[in-house]
């Protein structure tokens, strides 16, 4: 018997429930994780909230860990108990001690990355690697706009931008948050909750706008990052913060310049075994030589996910945060 949170129903953080829980024996292609650390991501609080829907109730939560294999399906040939291994996608589960998950799923954890950096940086640094190197496909000395810049994913965006030399302008709620993406690599900062994004992007680009503007706050930034966007360029919508984006007239996109506007989500980049090592094998090695290094804002103990859930949404978190079992 092991403990894992559940969910029973949709809700506020009053609907975590830390429960005993049975991690079944892997099938054929699957794997037992014993995790170490989790990742708590945005996309956590969705599912519980009803957002987007798990596919059965009870359900567990969280998709980002980092662990030892416990055990293996018979039909399993890249990993072996003992092996130290990481995640990023589905099925839901990872606010557990023991998670079962496809063996498709899973990378191999070099030495050099802890349990506790690889569950602060898998989700959110795969992510940041489809969204500037696989949607971007950046020269360098571009100048694009990241919505919540010292957040989990913006921490990462802001330090793998400068990498690239692309001048990333990030928002920010407050002075302090500001401070720290520009810490971290941010070429500039606005802060949001009192500056006008729109002009101060004018000033900034010297009346260009950005070729790319990255948005995962929605509802609250969507209409501000429409016109952050050059003509013919691109918004990346590709979270909800604030909620979701709903309604969409096509026609602004030509009224502001013949924009493209993409809705990508990392299970879509990341959708053969292939391509997610790919992509992992990159971001390990930007945080192996230090252009990335994780920032591990906030640990709380996993049967304490409720208040890790409640400061991220209230904006009260900088950086990843883990849960420890
Ligand atoms: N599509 C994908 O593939 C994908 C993958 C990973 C993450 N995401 C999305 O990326 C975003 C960041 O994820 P994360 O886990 O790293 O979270 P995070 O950035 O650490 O936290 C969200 C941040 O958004 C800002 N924010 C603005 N309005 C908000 C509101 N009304 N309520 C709460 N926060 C608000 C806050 O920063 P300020 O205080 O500075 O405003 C907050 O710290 C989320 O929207 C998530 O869904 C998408």
């Amino acid at each position: 018997m092991s403990k894992r949170i559940q969910i029973s129903r949709h809700g506020g953080t009053e609907v975590l429930e830390w429960v005993d829980h049975t991690a079944p024996q892997p099938g054929p292609h699957e794997v037992r994780v014993r995790n170490r650390a989790i990742g708590l991501n945005f996309i956590d609080t969705y599912y519980r909230s009803g957002l987007y829907a798990p596919p059965r109730l009870p359900s567990g939560l969280g998709l980002e860990g980092a662990g030892e294999v416990e055990a293996v399906g018979n039909a399993v040939e890249r990993f072996k108990v003992g092996d130290r291994v990481a995640y990023a996608g589905g099925p839901l589960g990872a606010y557990a001690e023991l998670h079962v998950l496809p063996a498709d799923k899973l990378v191999g954890l070099p030495d050099s990355i802890s349990f506790e950096q690889a569950a602060a940086a898998m989700l959110k640094g795969l992510t940041v690697q489809y969204l500037l190197r696989q949607i971007g496909r950046f020269q360098g000395g571009e100048t694009i706009l990241f919505h919540a810049a010292a957040g989990g994913v913006g921490s990462i965006a802001c330090q793998w931008a400068k990498a690239l030399g692309v001048k990333l302008i990030g928002t920010v709620g407050s002075p302090e948050k500001a401070e720290r993406a520009r810490a971290l690599g941010a070429w500039a900062t606005i802060d949001y909750s009192r500056e006008n994004v729109a002009s101060r992007v004018l000033e900034l680009t010297d009346g260009r706008k950005c070729p790319v503007v990255y948005d995962s706050v929605g509802k609250d930034t969507w209409e501000t990052s429409l016109d952050c966007v050059a003509p013919r360029g691109l918004l990346v919508s590709f979270g909800n913060a604030s909620g979701p984006v709903t309604g969409i007239d096509l026609g602004v996109l030509a009224q502001k310049g013949s924009l493209f506007v993409t809705r990508p989500t990392l299970a879509g980049y990341a959708d053969t075994p292939e391509r997610l090592q790919a992509m992992a094998d990159e971001l390990f090695a930007m945080l192996a030589d230090g252009r990335v290094r994780v920032e591990i804002g906030q640990r709380f103990p996993l049967a304490e996910a409720a208040r890790a859930q409640e400061a991220l949404t209230s904006r009260r978190t900088t950086g990843s945060t883990i849960l420890l079992p």
